[in-house]
């Protein structure tokens, strides 16, 4: 009997984490040894409702980028201590108010630089080969010309000039490979690099406007904080050249997507490819997804079997060391 009693007691002192949706199965796991575990069955991103309700009685909770965190969230979580990303952005987070509260917050850099840096890349030679567009005509039929002088022509990405708009992990990665396609490399970056990274990257520092001037492509690979909300706007689009493109891998809010819609209607750009928006998922209706010159995904950066395993263990270690009290292995505050 006393032992039926510890064991009830004991699950009932085990600390309680909430988990917005499924991981895999092995994180899953380890976080069933250590804590009460609820995963969200309903609705993917939680609303706004349900994360507040379940959120009351959590010590810990393991979130990803589209479920917003905000001041209202961290103030219903009473018993909140720790707060584990999904992800390399923590933008969903008020972080502010979460150290206020004293909750860490962590998340899982570095592991999906490779992967995000590649899919920046492969965007890249759809938009400039036009892949998904020659996908759709034959799947449409309308394959009728072939090999004409000016049928279905794309872009040579060797000897262009590629701006890399945010020079971290992810920005340096897209330089790396860019470099394999022969490509001229400019960049722009809150921190101008030291010249032997600028000397062994192969990479140029250049103001924004210049950046968006000269370049034949822009990615984008800064984090979304309130400086760089729309920070890319009509007024940079104009200094594009009309032949260019744009990449987004980052955050959707970083563009204001009613400008980017606007400076494609008008071929003010050539196209853009976008990984990420404003509001995911991204309407079927919205004007973005009717556009020929538009490549799209959907927020797939880190989306591989490896890295997403990686993410996975790394958001639960992360998690359970916030809540022993140590630090966790990638923290974005110290509460
Ligand atoms: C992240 O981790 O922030 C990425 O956007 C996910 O692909």
């Amino acid at each position: 009997m006393d032992q039926i009693l510890t064991g009830l007691l004991m699950r009932e002192m085990k600390m309680k984490v909430l988990l917005t949706r499924k991981l895999h199965d092995f994180a899953v796991k380890e976080l069933r040894k250590r804590y009460n575990v609820e995963i969200n069955r309903g609705e993917i991103p939680m609303s706004k409702k349900d994360l507040l309700s379940k959120i009351r009685d959590k010590d810990g909770l393991i979130c990803f980028p589209y479920d917003i965190v905000d001041s209202e969230v961290i103030d219903a979580a009473k018993n909140l201590k720790a707060i584990s990303t999904y992800s390399v952005g923590y933008d969903q987070i008020d972080i502010k108010h979460a150290a206020k509260k004293g909750i860490v917050v962590s998340y899982t850099p570095e592991v999906l630089t490779r992967a995000t840096a590649d899919l920046t890349i492969a965007l890249i030679l759809d938009l400039l080969r036009r892949v998904t567009e020659g996908d759709r005509i034959i799947r449409h039929n309308k394959w009728e010309t072939i090999f004409g002088p000016y049928d279905f022509l794309g872009t040579d990405l060797y000897g262009k000039t590629l701006g890399i708009f945010g020079m971290g992990r992810i920005g340096k990665a897209v330089a790396k490979r860019a470099r394999g396609f022969e490509m001229n490399i400019l960049y722009h970056n809150r921190h101008k690099l030291s010249k032997i990274e600028e000397k062994d990257l192969g990479i140029k520092y250049v103001t924004l406007k210049r950046l968006f001037e000269e370049s034949d492509i822009i990615t984008v690979h800064t984090p979304y904080t309130e400086e760089t909300h729309e920070i890319v706007n009509l007024q940079l689009f104009k200094r594009m050249k009309p032949t260019a493109f744009l990449i987004n891998t980052a955050r959707g809010k970083i563009i204001k997507e009613k400008d980017l819609i606007f400076a494609l209607k008008k071929k003010i750009i050539a196209g853009a490819a976008l990984d990420v928006f404003q509001r995911e998922p991204i309407d079927r209706k919205h004007p973005l997804v009717r556009m020929e010159n538009v490549v799209l995904t959907p927020h797939i950066g880190s989306s591989t079997k490896e890295t997403r395993r990686k993410m996975a263990k790394i958001a639960v270690e992360n998690l359970i060391l916030s809540l022993s009290g140590k630090n966790p292995r990638y923290v974005v505050n110290t509460s």
